[in-house]
């Protein structure tokens, strides 16, 4: 389903699962999570599994391809482990990202110019049906290199652009880059997303470059979420307690 803006939001929700597994309960569950995206406009989901599984694991992947109708981005790292867990799963895309076990959270762009492994892996999963997008920095170079390996799409890293002050002459000139970048990507057929750091704020700046047809975007949405529903929380705990001492 298109937005009325014609720019697909795939909601990514491995932090509803950095909660649950910061206490190993059940809740709060990423698949119920995934439902409640769906069901308000969001065009597809996005999760990471890490090779250290620190948020979402295999049994969410398995059961987000249960249960998604809409587009189930997986992002990965080109391994072969991955890979194979990608072809089981089958999601309407993978978006091959670079992965350092000891980053916070994915850093930069995948080095698809200079990787000689990700030409067998994007190769399979490519054979198998599945679209692949590669998370990249904005450079012609990346570009070029992604449309020669088959992909069908790039993600521009916005990391670097939501780091600098709003409307500050840094981040104007990132977004110069991703919009020529962009242009380049279009005209060689390329689907362009966009994701990293995303917030409210700074989204509407981005979305001026008209080719970005998609954003994923998790951590800005999912910390929203919190405060755009705490006020809630504290009603209906407070009329548990009263229920109880009824
Ligand atoms: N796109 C890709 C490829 C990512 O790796 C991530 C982070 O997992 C995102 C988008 C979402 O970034 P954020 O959580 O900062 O919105």
């Amino acid at each position: 389903m298109a937005t009325e803006i014609d720019v697909r939001l795939h909601v990514n929700i491995d932090h509803v699962a950095t909660l649950r597994n910061a206490r190993d309960t059940i809740y709060p569950d990423p698949i119920e999570a995934a439902r409640i995206c769906i069901a308000a406009g969001a065009d597809g989901i996005t999760a990471h599994l890490r090779e250290d599984r620190r948020h979402i694991r295999d049994a969410d992947v398995a059961a987000l391809r249960k249960e998604l109708t809409s587009t189930f981005n997986l992002e990965m790292a080109a391994t072969s482990e991955m890979v194979d867990i990608a072809i089981k799963t089958k999601p309407e895309v993978v978006t091959l990202v670079p992965e350092r076990r000891e980053e916070r959270t994915t850093e930069g762009g995948l080095d698809v110019a200079g990787g000689a492994v990700l030409r067998s892996q994007s190769k399979a999963l490519i054979g198998a049906g599945i679209k692949v997008s590669m998370f990249i920095e904005a450079s012609a170079e990346q570009v070029e290199a992604s449309a020669a390996l088959g992909a069908k799409q790039v993600e521009f890293h916005t990391g670097v652009y939501a780091h600098h002050a709003l409307g500050s002459d840094d981040a104007k000139r990132e977004l110069d880059r991703i919009q020529k970048a962009s242009t380049l990507a279009r005209s060689l057929g390329l689907e362009v997303a966009a994701g990293h750091g995303l917030t409210r704020e700074n989204v509407k700046a981005l979305v001026a470059i008209t080719e970005i047809e998609e954003l994923n975007i998790g951590h800005a949405m999912i910390a929203d979420a919190i405060f755009m529903s705490l006020r809630e929380s504290v009603l209906q705990m407070r009329s548990a307690i009263l229920a109880g001492r009824a």
